[in-house]
């Protein structure tokens, strides 16, 4: 599966683009502002109604016009499918060929996507939310019931967070606790069954990029040695005093660490890129194998942050992934992907296009 086409109307700096990709290495290169970023954005727009960049819709739809589109052709072994999103003042909408109803998960699905970028480093320096959703990136492509258990449990956590802020009867608070409880730990044992088979992939990667050994834990957000519904019931003053759910699968984090303590703590933000490198090589690598497609990396400008040697142990990284790349430089450098790279000028494309 790769994506072939990608049309762009009214995005960023972007009247109108059309890309024809390559299946293996494509490389977009202009100077600064020309929007390579932008060209990324689009491709992830498509894939998940969401930009990398900003969650305001407003940012990414072109100046003075009203409503973007963005549509993109995805060939697989023996199929062709399209994609299109629309969004602006008339909303949003998707369609996965020709079909509204299956929202964003339907693009997710058709598009499966990673992106490494000048902020990936905060994977790993950064707050537990992007790891929580870095696993949970995992669990949706090989898992097809978590989805819908993980929406279940969001719209559960909410209610009783509501009831928790309007000061509600204990009685009435703890209804919830029961399929709060079921469904955290539903969540929490799909973490940690897929954590098993990333662990060595994860370990395996970021020895090959940091020439260290790190260990992985996984914190599931409440006690192992206790149920969620216990948990919760203990917590409950706590949860009374700071008016929302402080335990379950909402608070997990990965736990990752070197010889010398905390990754997040005591590596520098070039090894803490390399590191978050590693971590979406090890899922890419994974995910494959399960869908038996290869998965889309977006990398843009890879050696921001990086030495030349660990650029090359990157791209020999990624490269060994067998995926579909999409990536940027302010040059047209063919040193990072080879001669057979297809190289887009992105001032040409504005010129030609717009
Ligand atoms: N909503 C918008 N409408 C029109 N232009 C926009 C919009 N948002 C951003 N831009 C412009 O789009 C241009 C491209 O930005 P982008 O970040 O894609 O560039 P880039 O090539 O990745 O640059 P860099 O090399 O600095 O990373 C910028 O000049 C920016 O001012
Ligand atoms: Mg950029």
């Amino acid at each position: 599966m790769y994506l072939s086409f990608l049309k762009a109307s009214n995005f960023r700096c972007f009247a109108n683009i059309e890309l024809e990709f390559d299946q293996k290495y494509n490389l977009i290169y202009g100077e600064n502002g020309s929007g390579k970023t932008s060209v990324l954005e689009a491709i992830s727009y498509l894939g998940r109604g969401r930009s990398f960049r900003t969650n305001n819709v407003s940012d990414i739809v072109k100046w003075k016009t009203d409503d973007l589109l963005v549509y993109g052709k995805i060939i697989s072994a023996n199929s062709e499918s399209s994609l299109g999103i629309m969004n602006g003042k008339s909303g949003l909408e998707s369609s996965v060929n020709g079909d509204h109803t299956k929202g964003i998960a339907g693009l997710a699905h058709s598009l499966p996507f990673q992106i490494i970028d000048p902020n990936t480093h905060n994977l790993i320096g950064g707050g537990p939310e992007a790891r929580r959703q870095y696993l949970d990136w995992i669990l949706f492509h090989v898992e097809p019931e978590y989805i819908d258990i993980w929406r279940k449990y969001k719209k559960t956590l909410k209610q009783r967070n509501v009831l928790l802020k309007s000061h509600k009867n204990k009685t009435e608070i703890q209804n919830w606790d029961q399929g709060l409880a079921h469904l955290g730990e539903k969540i929490s044992l799909m973490r940690d069954e897929i954590f098993i088979l990333l662990e060595p992939v994860l370990m395996e990667f970021a020895n090959e990029l940091l020439d260290t050994n790190i260990s992985l834990h996984i914190n599931r957000g409440w006690s192992r040695d206790l149920a969620l519904l216990d948990s919760l019931s203990n917590n409950f003053n706590q949860d009374i005093q700071y008016k929302s759910t402080q335990l379950g699968p909402h608070r997990a984090d990965i736990k990752v660490s070197l010889e010398m303590g905390a990754a997040k703590r005591h590596i520098s933000r070039g090894q803490q890129k390399l590191l978050a490198c590693a971590l979406i090589n090890a899922s890419i690598e994974l995910v494959q194998s399960y869908i038996d497609k290869p998965i889309l990396l977006l990398l843009d400008d890879p050696k921001a942050e990086l030495d030349n040697n660990s650029t090359i142990k990157l791209i020999k990284q990624v490269c060994s992934l067998n995926s579909q790349v999409v990536a940027t430089s302010i040059e047209p450098d063919e040193s990072l992907f080879g001669s057979g790279t297809k190289m887009f000028h992105v001032e040409q494309i504005n010129k030609k296009i717009s």
